[in-house]
């Protein structure tokens, strides 16, 4: 059977999504009253709500980040933006599927990471991933995984760019990226105005994009 499909494994991303959905809704709540009293993005009461929520992808954009990592057969992946880590168990069952590989994780927020570290423990592929703490930009500079198979980008949407460009030089010929919240300032036109890219939008949301001959 495969990892995705099992009845545990299906029972632990029911309570993600679950708790994914309440935290996204505190969080929408907490932050109208915050910026109505004038605190800003990035101000610490702001920082703080943001930290209780997962901001966790969709089920279907968990499948497509599966199906995905299937069809590529990626036995290296990257993670950009971990928080409590429903796409990394997405992408791990994946890996687990293709026979093993190596999934890179990222994340900024150390209760955060230690939740998904805790996650995938609980959903047995935790030998497969390895969650750097820190900003991205520079624990992917220190670990560079190569060759990247399939890079799910996720975490602050203005940073896209600057992610991808660190690992241009590592991705497989055969390569996947996929973005969720791509619409992010610059990132689809970045991949316009390089035509070594092939890309496809996926609603507003999700952006997947292939590397061209
Ligand atoms: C949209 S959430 C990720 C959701 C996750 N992929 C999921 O599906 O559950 C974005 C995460 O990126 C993290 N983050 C923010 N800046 C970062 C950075 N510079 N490097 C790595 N992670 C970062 C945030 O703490 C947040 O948890």
């Amino acid at each position: 059977m495969a990892t995705l499909t099992d009845p545990a494994f299906q029972l632990l991303l029911a309570r993600l999504f679950s708790d994914a959905e309440r935290t996204q809704r505190e969080f929408h709540e907490e932050r109208r009253a915050l910026l109505a009293e004038g605190f800003q993005q990035g101000s610490p009461p702001y920082a703080a709500a943001a930290r209780k929520a997962h901001l966790a992808i969709t089920p279907e954009t968990g499948e497509l980040l599966y199906l995905l990592a299937r069809l590529r057969e990626a036995r290296t992946i990257v993670e950009f933006g971990t928080s409590f880590g429903v796409s990394t168990l997405h992408l791990a069952a994946a890996l687990r599927d293709n026979g093993g590989g190596r999934l890179i994780a990222t994340e900024t927020e150390p209760t955060k990471a230690e939740a998904a570290r805790r996650t995938l423990a609980e959903a047995g592929v935790d030998d497969l991933v390895e969650i750097l703490l820190g900003d991205a930009r520079e624990t992917l500079r220190a670990k560079r995984p190569r060759p990247v198979d399939l890079l799910f980008l996720d975490g602050p949407g203005h940073l896209y760019v600057d992610v991808l460009k660190l690992l241009e030089p590592d991705l497989s010929p055969t390569a996947v990226i996929v973005a969720d919240n791509a619409e992010a300032r610059g990132y689809r036109t970045y991949l316009e105005t390089h035509d070594h890219y092939v890309s496809v939008s996926f609603g507003t949301r999700v952006e997947v994009t292939l590397l061209s001959d």
